[in-house]
């Protein structure tokens, strides 16, 4: 286990990246963001790339220590109508093709890209707890994910330490699942969605950029990793929990149909259904979560 002195990201601006990049320069590590338009020479932690048109500037990411793949097109943005899914997976398929091609062709390579994926893999899985060797599921998420991770192989091929992580969902306030539902509940309107059985997986935005710099660290991080905290929950109880901690009724449920008519295809795998996915590998590598727990979390994010 070692702690790089210069990473990469792609999606930097997002979510997870601003996060992670955070945390690495608060460190003092030097991070490469990889971005989507011209480069100016005064920005000399840019780094071009165009992953629609397969263009990027590889000679910037030689000696980089490790490369974070955090780009593609945000799932819940947009109606799933069939241009919406194809930006999303491309979004996907050719930001990490591109990235892993490039980083198979380096003089100097890092030790490890550790690309996103998303539990979205496991698709509906009812209340059975699942784990990195369970199979894909069905359904547009878990192709999806399937040929995301694929897209990785030019990397593994070429001897690099690969890492999937499959992630759950992030919670935080400044954007995700939890962003949308915080002005709901803080109305008093929050409510179980359909029928509130369906498991939620998360993990706090703390501890995934904890758990994504501990796979960036560790050698013996490869393949499917399940970015989740051990405490999964039902959607009710996700639902009391946050109505709790926030002072809020709970009442007002939303029917399935309601969220179908609203959202369309993406309510089922989204909001309708779940997996108890749980965090196996890291776990068993000795990572410590922070706040394992959802009640503790959710005080750490709102805090
Ligand atoms: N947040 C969650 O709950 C969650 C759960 C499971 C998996 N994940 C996955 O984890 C990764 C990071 O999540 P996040 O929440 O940080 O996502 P996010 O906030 O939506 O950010 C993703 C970033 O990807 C880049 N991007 C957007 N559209 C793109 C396109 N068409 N082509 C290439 N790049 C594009 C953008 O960065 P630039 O403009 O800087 O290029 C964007 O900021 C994503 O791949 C996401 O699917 C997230």
């Amino acid at each position: 286990m070692s702690s790089p002195r210069t990473i990469a990201i792609t999606g930097a601006s997002g979510l997870v990246g601003q996060a992670l990049t955070e945390a690495f320069a608060a460190d003092g590590v030097r991070v490469l963001r990889l971005v989507r338009h011209p480069v100016s020479k005064s920005k000399p932690d840019e780094v071009y790339w165009k992953p629609s048109a397969g263009e990027i500037d590889a000679e910037k990411l030689e000696g980089v220590d490790v490369v974070f793949n955090l780009a593609g097109k945000g799932i819940a943005d947009d109606r799933w109508t069939p241009a919406v899914k194809k930006l999303i997976v491309d979004s996907r398929v050719n930001s990490t093709r591109l990235i892993a091609e490039t980083v198979a062709g380096l003089t100097n390579r890092p030790r490890a890209l550790v690309s996103a994926s998303a539990i979205g893999f496991y698709g509906d899985r009812g209340s059975t707890p699942v784990d990195e060797d369970a199979a894909a599921g069905e359904g547009f998420l878990a192709e999806a994910c399937q040929l995301w991770e694929s897209a990785n192989a030019p990397a593994w091929e070429a001897g690099v330490r690969v890492a999937q992580t499959r992630i759950g969902i992030v919670l935080s306030p400044k954007g995700g699942a939890l962003a949308k539902m915080l002005p709901i509940f803080k109305l008093g309107a929050g409510g179980v969605l359909g029928s509130g059985e369906q498991v939620m997986s998360w993990i706090a935005l703390p501890d995934l950029v904890r758990a994504l710099r501990f796979v960036g660290d560790v050698e013996a991080m490869h393949g499917a990793i399940n970015a989740v905290a051990p405490g999964a929950v039902t959607n009710r109880e996700f639902t009391t929990t946050l109505g709790a901690k926030l002072h809020r009724p709970t009442v007002l449920p939303a029917p399935a149909f309601a969220l179908r008519l609203a959202m369309g295809e993406m309510a089922d795998p989204l909001l309708l259904e779940g997996a108890r996915v749980t965090p196996q590998r890291l776990t068993a590598a000795g990572f410590n979560f922070e706040t394992p727990e959802l009640g503790p979390a959710l005080d750490r994010v709102l805090a």
